[in-house]
């Protein structure tokens, strides 16, 4: 039985060191990547309060939508478009603090604000991207991303 995660305090970036290190514990002995896809996502989306958190897969050569927590979203990205899509293509984390100024920005949510996209390598090559989303203009700063690439890093072992 899982135990359940511990509420993390402190800075931005103590929350994300105890929450990675809760959620490497939840994940230990379990090889499988939607199962831990999926607790990862829970557990981020619910300590961290965002909007949206999930992930986009490569699938013959678009992005799927794959596990996440919040609201529905667009199932399917072509390879350039959107926040996803560009970083994919850039293969590189991208962080909108404004998502209407963000060109060519795919709105799942009229309530989504703001954005930070992270990929996910596996040798060399973009598997997916880490989506996360938050109903707050400028939510997101370089320990998100910090934090979230090395989340991002972690994952890529279960691909
Ligand atoms: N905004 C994303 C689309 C995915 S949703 O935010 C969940 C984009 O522009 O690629």
């Amino acid at each position: 039985m899982a135990e359940s995660i511990i509420l993390p305090e402190g800075t931005k970036a103590e929350r994300y060191q105890s929450l990675i290190q809760q959620i490497k514990s939840l994940c230990d002995g379990e090889t499988d990547r939607i199962a831990n896809m999926a607790n990862t996502f829970s557990a981020l989306h619910y300590s961290m309060n965002f909007f949206w958190t999930g992930i986009y897969e490569v699938k013959n050569e678009e992005l799927v939508l794959g596990v996440f927590q919040g609201p529905i979203a667009c199932t399917r990205i072509a390879y350039g478009r959107g926040v996803c899509g560009t970083s994919w293509k850039e293969q590189k984390s991208i962080l909108v603090p404004d998502v209407e100024v963000f060109p060519g920005h795919i709105a799942c949510s009229s309530a989504s604000k703001s954005e930070v996209v992270v990929p996910i390598f596996k040798n060399e090559k973009v598997v997916a991207v880490i989506d996360v989303d938050s109903d707050k203009l400028n939510y997101f700063d370089e320990t998100d991303q910090y934090y979230l690439e090395e989340l991002a890093q972690w994952l890529s072992v279960f691909f």
